[in-house]
């Protein structure tokens, strides 16, 4: 069961730049009203994500469809971005080998290669053309909208190439919405296509066929993330909750002036996931000029990076650890060289050993310095702690939202810089704002 353990963030504990546990219980209250609003929420469909675990229309389709699939394909290449890209990547960073692609197919169990082309830089988009066999590359073009222009330019790209060399019908599978936006209409023409739920938004769509089908087709277990979802939505649905609890803390701190919230896992295969968080916390929270600012930091990597403003720079963060209990794999460090301390005293622990050690120990130097800082304890990274997790974050931003009282669920922000985006490359709707764009009134300010 997946622990939110926030001792290092009580006043008590950790001195004056904690929380006080009495206010911490005061405002608990707020929790009883704030649980209503959700329920509400998810009753009129707003929050129809909550519904997720338990609601899978598309579940045997999914499953039919990677039966089929398996030992067909050499590459999958999934077209999307943002939300339609950082949850599948989550869940492949966090339970397939971190050098997936690389592995045999017979190491792969027969499974694809998978690649993410979640940008439009030509560089990365020429790659792809450089390194797989088109005609044995499954294209997954996700997007809820159907309209974003990153993911329509890639379609486009591959469009043409499978056209002339490969089969249309075959290579292509569309996920949109299930009856609006232009993908949905020309998924009319015979594409293979899978649905999101209508009132689910980009960035709480992982547990959709978004994030569930590239997931499946990689052998992941489907059915235990969602289990794991389910059951850290039962647990969600007593107030004091993982979700709730991360909420109310992060926003008592927010109060307090620290709005940098980090994520540190300490294992490389949970960084996709940070990623993943990051997105969720910056677009559903940073809004009306307010709102966190998300973080990613690696252990142990940027413990030789970040660490030294964390423990000495402003008091303006919040860190949380992502720490499994047990890691998959153990690994001994060996004897050499046992008349020299620096090494011997290595010698016979484990890597294991180390890394829990640096976590540890980063910890409490941490606390010592009065640097609020919690922990998710994973009892192991696999599928059902994956699924635990995506739900509990998930549910945790919108009540930090409703907590703000802003819109966890729209991203206002990001429109201009669409519209203008449209209007450089000629779309008719928006093409007289181009003179404005190109040269805006301004002193110029160049070295
Ligand atoms: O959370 C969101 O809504 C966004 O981050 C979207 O996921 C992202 O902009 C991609 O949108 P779409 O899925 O419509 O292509």
């Amino acid at each position: 069961m997946l622990i939110y353990d926030y001792t290092n963030l009580i006043e008590e504990n950790i001195g004056k730049q904690g929380i006080s546990w009495n206010l911490l219980q005061e405002r608990k209250k707020l929790l009883s009203v704030l649980h209503e609003e959700i329920k509400e929420k998810q009753k009129d469909g707003t929050f129809s994500f909550l519904d997720l675990p338990i609601i899978q229309p598309e579940l045997d389709k999914m499953k039919k469809f990677a039966a089929d699939a398996k030992g067909k394909w050499e590459n999958i290449l999934v077209l999307g971005i943002g939300g339609s890209s950082l949850g599948a990547r989550a869940l492949f960073q966090a339970l397939c080998h971190p050098f997936y692609n690389l592995l045999s197919p017979t190491e792969r169990n027969g499974y694809p290669r998978i690649f993410f082309a979640d940008n439009v830089d030509p560089e990365l988009m020429q790659s792809f053309l450089d390194i797989l066999d088109l005609k044995k590359t499954l294209f997954l073009v996700i997007s809820k909208s159907g309209t974003t222009a990153e993911t329509l330019a890639q379609f486009l790209l591959f469009l043409e190439i499978i056209e002339k060399k490969g089969n249309l019908k075959e290579q292509i599978v569309i996920i949109t919405d299930p009856e609006k936006g232009p993908l949905r209409e020309i998924s009319k023409e015979g594409f293979f296509t899978f649905s999101i739920p209508p009132k689910v938004v980009g960035r709480y769509s992982v547990l959709t066929p978004v994030g569930l089908l590239p997931a499946i087709l990689v052998g992941i277990n489907i059915e235990a993330v969602l289990e794991g979802a389910k059951i850290m939505y039962e647990r969600c649905q007593k107030i004091e909750n993982p979700a709730y609890l991360y909420a109310l803390t992060h926003f008592l701190f927010l109060e307090k002036g620290k709005n940098i919230h980090v994520i540190f896992p300490y294992t490389q295969a949970l960084m996709g996931l940070a990623e993943w968080w990051c997105q969720l916390w910056a677009e559903s929270l940073g809004k009306e000029e307010k709102g966190p600012t998300p973080v990613r930091a690696l252990g142990v990597t940027d413990q030789h990076s970040q660490l030294q403003l964390y423990m000495e720079g402003p008091y303006d963060k919040v860190i949380t650890f992502f720490v499994p209990k047990k890691y998959r794999k153990t690994i001994s460090i060996p004897h050499s060289f046992k008349e020299i301390s620096a090494f011997n005293y290595l010698s016979g622990h484990t890597f294991n050993e180390l890394i829990q050690a640096e976590q540890l120990g980063t910890e409490a130097a941490l606390s010592k310095a009065g640097r609020p800082n919690a922990k998710f304890v994973f009892e192991k990274i696999d599928a059902f702690t994956i699924g635990e997790i995506f739900l509990c974050l998930e549910l945790a931003t919108v009540a930090f939202g409703l907590l703000m009282k802003v819109n966890p669920l729209n991203q206002p922000g990001v429109e201009l810089g669409k519209r203008y985006t449209k209007a450089l490359m000629g779309h008719p709707e928006w093409i007289a704002e181009k003179p404005n764009i190109e040269s805006p009134k301004c002193i110029i300010a160049k070295v």
